[in-house]
């Protein structure tokens, strides 16, 4: 098979709380003086000001060329282009503009949308393969500081961004610096070669590479961690980040469009970079305008990976969660594992993830067979639908999954937008759900607990703070259940669907201690019941950036935190406070001893919040160094690892050491090299050591010496001492 046909295959494949938006509860027994209380009014963690925060939102995922066509002008011509929209590897037509007249008829906001993602806006390449496969889907790139001219121009983007930001909706860019393009080493007119430029100016190409710009490793074959780095991912040119001038390259680019206003970025092939220079390019991006970032490191069906863990522990940035969205696929719509898998995904992920609610959660996407199947019933959509927006996680929504469209495989998955039909059920259940993520930090922010089970049937508690959201699922379309001895954290009273019956809830009524009266579900039949309180004790959700160094300004958001300023600490150390209200405050990180800590407040009247963990903090700002140790021969089990005397190598805790170190591909055994971001300009001492299992050997002699580059990329190699 073509490579380029191999490629399209792959499996890889401020607004106030207005009254308006406050959804029923019916508090029939007012026993919990809580409930008396008004509403407070917060402006906070609802904004689209918060770029660094985006629990309270719903993503939209937008294939830009196959969304709207909102400017016949820019289409492409001759073989790029299909105007019957039937071939569905060439461009279509979708723009920027076609996504402006979406967002300004009201067909995103309406649906509750509060971020949109559109495919990689840059410049692609404009050949055309023999089996007609084009750059429409954007991961293609020539040119990270131009734009793709079929989607439109700056002004274009700008104009996007204006009118998004003018609907309360975010802006979130794919961006995919892994690779240029499709090349082939001996064939230069295999497509464009990969050749790069910068802002016009060809500045490499994959065949003529003197200063190594490229990876010249061949292809992956998946069968490493390593090898999916250093290697070509399917024929698409490699970039070497550690080279100087990919490094900056990347860095301007970014900050170009961080310059247009974009509020996210969706990180394209995570797994396929060194986890260094990611946490590097995301210290840039905090250090120059933090916006909310989220890798997609694919994952099979039930794959679980330690690396993808740790990559959302330490880059600083989240992750698309796949396990989230393997399992409800394999729950509800291919029937290969029962509400049992689900609950353990749930705990899984909430013990693997430090901050499970920055992941981002979805259903399908432009790599996965569309959700919905041809022939099947589209409650199953619906309920998974209902799953998802009510579960920890910020949602992403696939374009067309509102309009159950069908399609298996790229690029079936991928058809031109079938309609905006905002009466689907799917469109409603997102327009009642989405605004609940703003109104209840339970969805937002909470914890999940598991309440009642069986193979179909799922009911779960979200809970942040007095706030309280219970969801029942019932995935069998044909039988009901009768849910007895439920008890939930609801204060006692009767409430009512949130769903208003889509999904063909009910409600229920509630007595003393949570417990709730026997019901019955519905076959395929959801139910959301909530109860947001206007009164908490300091509770925090979430802080955002979730990296920075010492210095830089984070944003706490929660509630219960009172109108007048009170004190916030990181570690045992006092921050400036920057700003506060009862929802949000703004505080610059002092100056701590860098690693995790914990960051938590103080009301001016002195109560406590919860101690939100994990919380990153660098030493100052970073830059990229290879580190590479010759002559370090170990034994069967044996692994190389590096710890030093910075938090970015460690601490001297072997337990916290860099690695393991890799082998196999740009140096070999018994040489071993792994890319880290360090602290700038900084003199630091590091040693090597050998790991298997918990018998740790360290090298001899006196700590190595190295002072870090204060800004481009460095390289240190040393030999391991015996
Ligand atoms: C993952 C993207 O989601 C996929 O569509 C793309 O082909 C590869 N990365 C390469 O950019
Ligand atoms: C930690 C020490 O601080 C460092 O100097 C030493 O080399 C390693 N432990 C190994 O003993
Ligand atoms: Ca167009
Ligand atoms: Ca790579």
């Amino acid at each position: 098979m073509r490579k380029a046909t191999r490629l399209l295959r792959n499996k890889f494949i401020p607004f106030l709380l207005s009254l308006a938006l406050i959804l029923p509860i019916y508090v029939t027994q007012n026993t919990n003086p809580l409930i008396v209380k008004a509403a407070s009014a917060y402006t906070g963690d609802a904004s689209v000001s918060n770029k660094v925060d985006f629990s309270t939102d719903v993503i939209y995922q937008i294939v830009t060329d196959r969304f709207s066509d909102g400017n016949t002008a820019n289409n492409p011509t001759g073989a790029l282009y299909d105007s019957t929209k039937t071939q569905l590897k060439k461009y279509f037509g979708g723009d920027w503009q076609g996504v402006i007249n979406k967002i300004n008829d009201g067909y995103l906001s309406n649906m509750g949308i509060t971020a949109i993602w559109v495919s990689q806006p840059v410049e692609n390449i404009y050949s055309v393969f023999t089996d007609g496969s084009t750059s429409y889907h954007g991961y293609w790139a020539r040119d990270f500081k131009n734009t793709n001219p079929y989607f439109g121009n700056f002004t274009d983007f700008q104009n996007m961004v204006n009118a998004a930001h003018a609907k309360n909706i975010k802006v979130v860019i794919d961006f995919a610096p892994n690779h240029t393009s499709p090349a082939d080493q001996t064939n230069t007119s295999y497509a464009e070669n990969g050749k790069l430029y910068d802002n016009g100016t060809l500045i490499g190409s994959y065949s003529n590479d003197p200063t190594g710009m490229f990876h010249h490793n061949g292809g992956t074959d998946f069968s490493s961690y390593e090898d999916g780095i250093y290697k070509n991912l399917y024929d698409l040119a490699d970039l070497e980040h550690q080279n100087n001038t990919v490094d900056s390259y990347m860095k301007s680019a970014i900050k170009k469009w961080l310059d247009l206003g974009i509020d996210g970025i969706r990180m394209d092939a995570v797994k396929h970079m060194a986890m260094g220079w990611q946490k590097n390019f995301m210290d840039t991006v905090y250090g120059y305008k933090p916006v909310f970032t989220f890798g997609e490191w694919f994952l099979g069906t039930n794959e679980v990976d330690p690396n993808n863990h740790y990559f959302a522990n330490n880059s600083g940035m989240s992750l698309l969660d796949f396990r989230f969205s393997q399992k409800v696929r394999q729950v509800f719509r291919d029937g290969t594992d029962t509400m049992y898998g689900l609950d353990s995904m749930v705990s899984g992920t909430q013990t693997a993830y430090e901050d499970v609610n920055d992941q981002v959660t979805f259903i399908d996407n432009h790599d996965m067979d569309r959700f919905t199947k041809a022939g099947a019933s589209t409650r199953t959509t619906d309920l998974a639908l209902v799953y998802t927006l009510t579960s920890r996680g910020v949602p992403a929504i696939y374009y067309g999954t509102e309009q159950y469209m069908t399609g298996n495989g790229d690029p079936n998955n991928r058809a031109m937008m079938t309609g905006f039909n905002n009466a689907t059920n799917a469109y409603q259940i997102v327009q009642k759900l989405a605004p609940l993520r703003k109104t209840n930090p339970a969805i937002a922010y909470g914890n999940t607990t598991q309440k009642w089970i069986n193979n179909d049937v799922y009911v779960y508690e979200r809970k942040f703070g007095n706030s309280v959201a219970v969801i029942a699922v019932n995935k069998n379309l044909t039988t009901s259940a009768n849910i007895s001895g439920l008890v939930t954290s609801l204060p006692a009273g009767t409430y009512s669907d949130v769903l208003g019956g889509l999904t063909s809830g009910n409600g229920i009524t509630v007595g003393t201690g949570g417990a709730v009266n026997t019901f019955t579900l519905a076959a395929g039949g959801a139910a959301v019941w909530q109860y947001t309180a206007t009164s908490n004790a300091p509770t925090i959700g979430h802080v955002g950036q979730p990296m920075a160094r010492p210095g830089e300004t984070v944003v706490i958001d929660g509630r219960g935190f009172g109108s007048t300023t009170g004190t916030v600490t990181f570690g045992t150390t006092a921050a400036t406070v920057v700003s506060w209200s009862d929802s949000e405050v703004k505080a610059v990180v002092p100056n701590v001893a860098a690693g995790k800590v914990n960051v938590s407040l103080k009301t001016s009247g002195g109560t406590a919040s919860n101690t939100y963990a994990n919380y990153d903090v660098l030493t100052g700002p970073q830059v990229l160094v290879r580190f590479v140790v010759n002559n370090a021969s170990t034994a069967l089990g044996e692994n190389v690892y590096l710890t030093g005397n910075v938090a970015e190598l460690g601490n001297w805790d072997a337990n916290k050491a860099i690695g393991s170190m890799f082998n196999q591909v740009v140096y070999k055994y018994p040489s071993w090299y792994y890319d880290v971001s360090v602290p700038a300009g900084t003199t630091i001492q590091f040693k090597y050591l050998k790991k298997n299992g918990s018998t740790v050997t360290w090298e001899g002699g006196s700590n190595h010496t190295y002072t870090v580059p204060s800004n481009a990329t460095g390289i240190v190699t040393v030999n391991w001492q015996p």
